[in-house]
């Protein structure tokens, strides 16, 4: 497979056309934003981390029937995916209340939830992001009655499948945030699934592993970033 021109670059990828119109290349970067683009930094060695962890979940998910992009892994970094046509809502699913949901509902902190909350967003920067429910999803066409079904459905599953295996390598799978693409008609699972896109807590101690660490400030975020890595390789090696 050829690289050929840029299609798109993201805040932590940049996509490139290929010699098949079918295919994508994509290539995670260092770079970290967070609140909406304010914050910008780097994180050194994320790129090959976010790239290898999300191809390893994505091949675990693609054994127990999700549908997802990851064609194959390539260089470290680098990914070859499906072309889809990105559905422009975010979904988030919880298991444990924190982030924007405490500071928007008042929810306590680290409070286990007795049933997962799905949520979805609307992926506009300039918006920054908002909140909306699935009548707002169908009624402004960013998805179908049918494909939304399909949507609430995988998100759950993939809770299902994922909450194991971080249990596994030691990690508390907190929140997560997905995003769906169209491939011939189908929803299929897209983007990513990182510590940039996950909050991950050690199990034994509840040490943030994830995304939180550059968000606040809290320092060693290479180091929480490769021990989420290692522990994910075992977790699934064991398997
Ligand atoms: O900030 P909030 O609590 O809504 O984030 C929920 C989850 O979704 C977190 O795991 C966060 O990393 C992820 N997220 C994301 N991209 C966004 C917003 C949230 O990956 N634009």
């Amino acid at each position: 497979i050829e690289m050929r021109d840029m299609l798109y670059e993201g805040k932590a990828k940049k996509m490139f056309r290929t010699n098949d119109e079918k295919q994508l290349l994509v290539v995670y970067k260092d770079d970290a934003t967070a609140f909406n683009g304010e914050k910008k930094g780097t994180i050194l060695g994320k790129g090959q981390v976010n790239c290898e962890m999300s191809a390893l979940l994505f091949r675990h998910l693609e054994a127990a029937g999700i549908p997802t992009h990851l064609i194959k892994s390539l260089t470290p970094g680098q990914m070859l995916v499906k072309t889809v046509t990105i559905l422009p809502v975010e979904v988030i699913v919880r298991n444990i209340a924190t982030g924007s949901l405490s500071k928007r509902l008042g929810a306590e902190e680290g409070k286990v939830l007795p049933h997962p909350i799905l949520e979805f967003c609307y992926k506009n920067d300039a918006l920054g992001d908002p909140l909306v429910n699935d009548d707002h999803i169908t009624a402004l066409g960013w998805a179908t009655k049918e494909q939304l079904a399909v949507i609430r459905t995988m998100a759950l599953k993939v809770n299902e499948l994922l909450q194991p295996v971080m249990l596994k390598a030691g990690l508390r799978l907190v929140d997560f945030k997905l995003e769906f693409g169209l491939y011939d008609g189908e929803v299929i699972l897209a983007d990513e699934i990182s510590p940039d896109t996950c909050r991950l807590w050690d199990a034994a101690t509840g040490k943030k592993l994830d995304k939180d660490r550059f968000r606040q400030d809290l320092g060693q975020v290479e180091e929480a970033y490769e021990e989420v890595l290692k522990r994910l390789r075992q977790a699934v090696m064991v398997e």
